[in-house]
């Protein structure tokens, strides 16, 4: 097992403005610590995609976080804007992750058909997009969890185990 370096950013004008708590945020935090991560950066944001992507490059770069976990904005308000920030701050798009994800929350949920959420590749970071309700980054962290340390190993150049 690896100890993965783990950034968190919650993007929600409601929270980052004091008008409710971050428990998606802290539930990222709960899941990842309970992994044997280290949980390296925390971002709290209002829908800002100039401060979204700050934080994003701060976190691949700086921090030198293996996995970011966004929370919230994948949706079709007029705010959500995860999806394409990821990618604008990415080299490249890691699909199969997003598919993944709305696949699996198909089953539970109609609903999760409306999120846009993506993964994609900064260096050797993987930002991975989950929706905003603590319920949905439960289910979905669940999906996912399982290959994040696979994936470090492969952005670092290793081979296949
Ligand atoms: N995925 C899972 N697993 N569980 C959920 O409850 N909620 C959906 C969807 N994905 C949900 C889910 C809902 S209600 C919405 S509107 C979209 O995610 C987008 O959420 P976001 O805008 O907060 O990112």
């Amino acid at each position: 097992m690896s100890v993965l370096r783990i950034g968190v950013l919650t993007s929600s004008d409601t929270r980052a403005a004091g008008g409710a708590a971050d428990t998606s945020g802290r539930t990222l935090m709960e899941l990842s610590g309970s992994r044997g991560w280290e949980v390296a950066a925390y971002h709290l944001l209002p829908d800002d995609p100039e401060r979204i992507a700050a934080a994003l490059i701060e976190m691949a770069d700086t921090d030198r976080c293996d996995i970011v976990f966004t929370t919230g904005g994948t949706g079709i308000g007029p705010r959500d804007v995860l999806p394409e920030t990821t990618l604008s701050v990415c080299e490249r798009e890691v699909p199969g992750i997003g598919e993944v994800i709305r696949g699996e929350s198909l089953k539970i949920t109609d609903r999760a058909m409306l999120s846009r959420g993506t993964a994609g590749q900064r260096g050797s970071t993987l930002i991975i997009n989950l929706p905003g309700s603590e319920k949905a980054v439960r289910e979905s962290f669940g999906f996912v969890a399982d290959v994040l340390e696979h994936a470090a190993e492969m952005m670092a150049g290793g081979g296949h185990g």
